[in-house]
């Protein structure tokens, strides 16, 4: 499975397509609203099938130095349970880790909660409803402090 950096106009469209397609269509939210005014400034990585048409999506920007927050992870539908979400987490947390940050938060939908578990996330605490129907929860991981640099 290979990560890719968006980079092109066009990888973007569709970076951005995806991420509308999987975590704002199905509550009929307009195109648009999957974006917001952190995306210039964060680190994006996708997943590619082939011809750099992603399959799977995540962002990563900082709060502060040391925490980074994960957020937008959108994989597509008939490629999930297939690791590329992992995939995603691993380069997001590896970025994370190079640019010395001791923590990662994420704010999960209560659906996502056994992965990010899975891969060493823990809920802080109940957080908000979005579009008044999915829950959500603060969830933080501890980066290595052996792996600071
Ligand atoms: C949540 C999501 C990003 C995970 O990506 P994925 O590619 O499906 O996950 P992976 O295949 O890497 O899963 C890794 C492990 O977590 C498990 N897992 C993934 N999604 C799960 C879920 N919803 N419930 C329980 N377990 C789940 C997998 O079974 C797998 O376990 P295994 O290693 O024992 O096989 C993806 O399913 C998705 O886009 N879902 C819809 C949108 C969404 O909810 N995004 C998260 C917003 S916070």
């Amino acid at each position: 499975m290979k990560i890719i950096i968006p980079v092109t106009e066009e990888d973007f469209k569709r970076y951005y397509f995806l991420r509308w397609k999987i975590l704002r269509k199905p509550w009929n939210q307009p195109i648009g609203s999957e974006r917001n005014e952190l995306d210039d400034s964060s680190y994006h990585v996708m997943v590619c099938e082939k011809d750099r048409v992603p399959i799977g999506v995540g962002r990563l920007h900082f709060n502060n130095p040391n925490e980074a927050q994960i957020r937008f992870m959108a994989v597509e539908n008939n490629h999930q349970g297939k690791g590329i979400g992992t995939c995603i987490m691993n380069a997001l947390e590896k970025y994370a880790q190079e640019k010395s940050a001791h923590h990662i938060i994420l704010y999960a939908r209560e659906n996502a909660v056994p992965f990010y578990q899975k891969i060493g996330y823990e809920i802080e605490e109940k957080s908000y409803l979005l579009f008044g129907n999915i829950q959500h929860y603060k969830m933080n991981k501890e980066l290595r402090p052996d792996k600071h640099v």
